[in-house]
């Protein structure tokens, strides 16, 4: 019988995108989604991609006994952990909901696992593990210190699992580190769905282009950077999905837990940003700048040599391929699924 990974969170934008990079290696996928910021429709437009429709179960992971029972039902052999809330802000002021919903999803899924005798995960952790303290670029090895519940919540389930494979040496454990997330599957079929007014860069951006969004609000342009703006590390959607597919294969033949960050390595200012955007679109974007944001790190970018030796993968998009995917997606998508 052929094996499945399980893929919670995999109607959301990056495990939507791991979804159709999984169907296109050939492996089998059910997701599990309880569709709190994704949609069902992402479905029909996976089957478009791939010629197949995914076998897909509305749940909640938190629902231990719901989520034992597709283990029961599918023979899956790995489990691809995307599902959790990822709002900085609304973390900060609703911290509970984010402790509650991405340790306790977390938590219920370990279990199910454990009674399955399913003991290889993949988990979607985030660069905001690291202490700001540190100078870039980031390396595995870093140190951790997050600033908001939503981080903090990465940082313990890290150490969750951890624990988890220290205490049964049969569980292999992947945690992916992911820098700045852009960009959109190049059909422009899927992409990202922010709901309200998006709390990230890019989309911000795009619904600027579109005229949802007046302008542009620049948050400083004086810090210690070549150009007064901020800089992070933005890596192509399809890239990070290329990264889950090279992680299960190197677990396939370990124990243990393994970390690595998935980023270009490479640096990009707001400003710089802004004009790639605006090369893609082709039209200037409207911007005003303001005072810094409270919290915002002048510069942020990974160190990627552990994954490029490890995994052997690299990212490979460039920011202006980045941004004309983007820009295809919500161009085509102007209110996302709906
Ligand atoms: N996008 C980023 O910038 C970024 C950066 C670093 C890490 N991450 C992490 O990567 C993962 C995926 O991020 P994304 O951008 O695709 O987010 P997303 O919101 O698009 O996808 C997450 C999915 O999880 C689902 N979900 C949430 N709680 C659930 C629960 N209790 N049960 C079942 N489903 C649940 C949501 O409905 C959604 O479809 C998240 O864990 C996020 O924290 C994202």
């Amino acid at each position: 019988m052929e094996k499945f990974t399980l893929v919670t969170g995999g109607t959301g934008y990056i495990g939507s995108h791991t979804v159709v990079a999984l169907m296109e290696a050939g492996y089998q996928v059910v997701i599990v989604d309880n569709l709190e910021n994704s949609s069902d429709k992402v479905l029909s437009r996976i089957e478009s991609i791939t010629g197949t429709l995914p076998v897909f179960i509305r749940a909640d992971l938190r629902e231990t006994t719901t989520i034992t029972k597709i283990f029961e039902e599918y023979p899956i052999s790995s489990v691809l952990h995307f599902a959790g809330l990822k709002a900085v802000g609304e973390s900060v002021e609703n911290p509970a909901k984010y402790y509650d919903n991405n340790i306790g999803s977390t938590l219920s899924l370990i279990n199910a696992m454990k009674s399955s005798i399913v003991s290889t995960l993949v988990f979607s952790s985030s660069a905001t593990v690291y202490s700001p303290s540190k100078e870039p670029p980031f390396d595995e090895e870093a140190t951790r210190g997050p600033t908001n519940p939503y981080g903090m919540s990465k940082y313990f389930i890290e150490q969750i699992l951890t624990d988890v494979a220290l205490a049964d040496e049969n569980w292999s454990i992947g945690l992916l580190r992911y820098f700045n997330p852009i960009g959109a599957h190049p059909t422009g079929l899927i992409g990202e769905m922010p709901t309200g007014i998006p709390n990230n860069l890019v989309p911000y951006i795009m619904q600027v282009a579109v005229e949802k969004l007046e302008k542009l609000y620049i948050f400083g342009d004086d810090y210690e950077t070549p150009d007064g703006s901020c800089i992070r590390d933005y890596v192509h959607v399809v890239d990070l999905a290329r990264g889950h597919l090279a992680a299960l294969r190197f677990l396939e033949g370990v124990n243990g837990t393994h970390v690595w960050n998935l980023g270009t390595g490479k640096g990009s200012s707001v400003l710089e940003l802004v004009k790639a955007v605006e090369e893609a679109i082709g039209k200037p974007i409207p911007r005003e700048v303001v005072g810094r944001r409270e919290g915002d790190i002048p510069v942020v970018f990974a160190d990627v040599e552990k994954a490029s030796n490890e995994l052997t993968w690299r990212a490979e998009n460039t920011l202006t391929r980045m941004c004309l995917d983007h820009w295809n997606w919500q161009r085509q998508n102007p209110d996302g699924y709906q």
